[in-house]
């Protein structure tokens, strides 16, 4: 199975062939993931919520990811691997994001980067691609700037949309292979990707994009209580483990597991 390339977007964006993604952040579900042919896993400072146990994605560091995304890199043969830059780690210049670039690239082997932010990352984004880095964009809502925005909000709504352009067009000016569209209207989502020559990718986006992405424990059906309107759980893998977990407690507390079927005989 051949490695998929920033190439193979381009191309599917061409040739009308929508390509998934999931995030990942450990090397168990990378190789699952991988031998579904899942295209792109995504290293996200997700990892904070699904893995760390944080609020938010602020908190994240380059040293918290970096193992996450080396484990995803190990165990993957085709699936393209993106690391996500996480908040504080490139914002404040050009270098400081080509520095953090470096480190992801050298000490996990993934094959791009991912920034949040359109205009305001463009210098960002150029500096990191002029290294032969690859950089996905990610616009719209933004995780790391949940505050400054004002909460999980709709971006690109009605006059936002010139933004949202704006911002996606900043993006793919600045050499980003791909960029990630975020909880924005349908109809602006196929504004951007009419208008951009690079692919779009949808999370909370509607159909109309070249791609999509989803948190795989949200996909999965892990996460509880309210989920985002545009997540479809495909399986309900919470309500399986607790299934299974409750059922091993009560057949340790009962006496039926071990069973001789499970214990080594002498000989
Ligand atoms: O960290 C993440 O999972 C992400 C996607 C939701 C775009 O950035
Ligand atoms: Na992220």
């Amino acid at each position: 199975r051949k490695r998929v390339r920033t190439r193979h977007f381009q191309r599917a964006k061409e040739n009308g062939i929508k390509f998934t993604g999931l995030t990942s952040y450990d090397h168990l579900t990378a190789g699952i993931f991988d031998e579904a042919g899942i295209d792109f896993l995504l290293v996200g400072d997700s990892a904070g919520q699904n893995v760390l146990g944080y609020d938010t994605t602020l908190p994240v560091t380059v040293d918290e990811l970096i193992p996450l995304t080396r484990a995803v890199s190990n165990a993957v043969s085709r699936a393209f691997v993106v690391a996500d830059l996480p908040f504080g780690s490139y914002e404040t210049s050009p270098d400081e994001a080509l520095h953090t670039a470096f480190r992801f690239m050298k000490e996990t082997h993934a094959h791009a980067v991912k920034l949040e932010g359109g205009v305001r990352s463009a210098e960002q984004i150029r500096r990191v691609v002029s290294a032969g880095i690859p950089v996905m964009g990610h616009i719209g809502f933004t995780p790391q700037s949940e505050h400054g925005l004002g909460g999980h909000i709709i971006q690109g709504r009605g006059a936002q949309l010139e933004q949202l352009l704006k911002d996606a067009h900043a993006v793919e000016d600045a050499g980003a292979f791909a960029v990630v569209l975020e909880m924005v209207p349908a109809s602006a989502a196929a504004q951007v990707t009419k208008e951009l020559k690079i692919p779009t990718i949808g999370v909370g986006a509607g159909p109309h994009v070249d791609g999509q992405l989803l948190v795989w424990t949200d996909f999965a059906g892990f996460t509880g209580g309210r989920i985002p309107k545009f997540v479809k759980q495909y399986a309900d893998l919470r309500a399986t483990l607790t299934g299974a977990a409750t059922a091993y407690r009560h057949e340790v507390e009962s006496g039926v597991y071990p069973g001789p079927e499970h214990s080594y005989p002498d000989e």
